[in-house]
């Protein structure tokens, strides 16, 4: 299968079923679905940012990106989180996470989007120029280990100075139950 047969689409209505099946066989649960359904009914849904890859009209991959918040003394700027990325398991390792990822990155980069971060396997999203958010001295309160939260400047400048990460409600639920934990546990280290 060449990558040209793929095709990086925003989400539509008809798309909802399909994208809880990536999800669900992907993760091997239900909680990422549920993630995704629950941030697509809430204010920090952005509709361009939900993107999908399509073969001949099957859905095979969805990416979300949501609207977070980095705050900064009296300063609060507009941040992404990357989450989730899925790719059903019959097509995976073919590049199209990947490219889920980069058209993404493009997309936010287009709306003028300043940052996005990611908690997730470190390997996977260095490839597209992510960093331990350790590094900019930002800060969580996520129970996951900082170093699976990783960070991209869209914008340079962005995270000079340090500042808290600040997720949205559907977020902080599907992490503090264990959310991210599947993708973590499959991690080398
Ligand atoms: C992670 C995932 C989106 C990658 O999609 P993909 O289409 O296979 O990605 P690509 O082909 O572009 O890149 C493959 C690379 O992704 C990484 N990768 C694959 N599965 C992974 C997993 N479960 N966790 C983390 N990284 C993974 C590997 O580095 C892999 O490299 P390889 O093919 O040389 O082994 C897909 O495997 C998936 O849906 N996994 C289960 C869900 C998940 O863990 N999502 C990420 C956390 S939100």
């Amino acid at each position: 299968m060449a990558m040209t047969d793929i095709i990086i689409r925003q989400e539509t209505t008809a798309d909802a079923a399909a994208i809880n099946i990536v999800n669900i066989s992907a993760f091997e649960g239900e909680a990422e679905a549920k993630l995704v359904t629950a941030l697509r009914q809430s204010r920090s849904f952005i509709p361009d940012l939900s993107l999908v890859a399509d073969i001949d009209g099957r859905v095979v991959g969805h990416i979300l990106l949501s609207r977070i918040h980095l705050k900064h003394s009296a300063n609060e700027t507009d941040a992404l989180a990357l989450a989730p990325v899925a790719v059903v398991p019959s097509q995976s390792h073919r590049g199209i996470g990947s490219a889920l990822v980069r058209a993404a990155i493009t997309k936010a980069t287009s709306l003028g989007e300043s940052a996005i971060i990611v908690v997730g396997h470190p390997p996977f999203y260095t490839r597209f120029n992510f960093d331990s958010v350790t590094r900019w001295k930002l800060q969580h309160s996520l129970p996951v280990p900082t170093e699976a939260i990783q960070a991209l400047e869209l914008q340079k400048g962005t995270f000079n100075g340090g500042s808290t990460i600040h997720y949205s409600h559907p977020l902080l639920q599907f992490f503090q139950h264990g959310g991210g934990a599947g993708s973590l546990s499959r991690s080398p280290e």
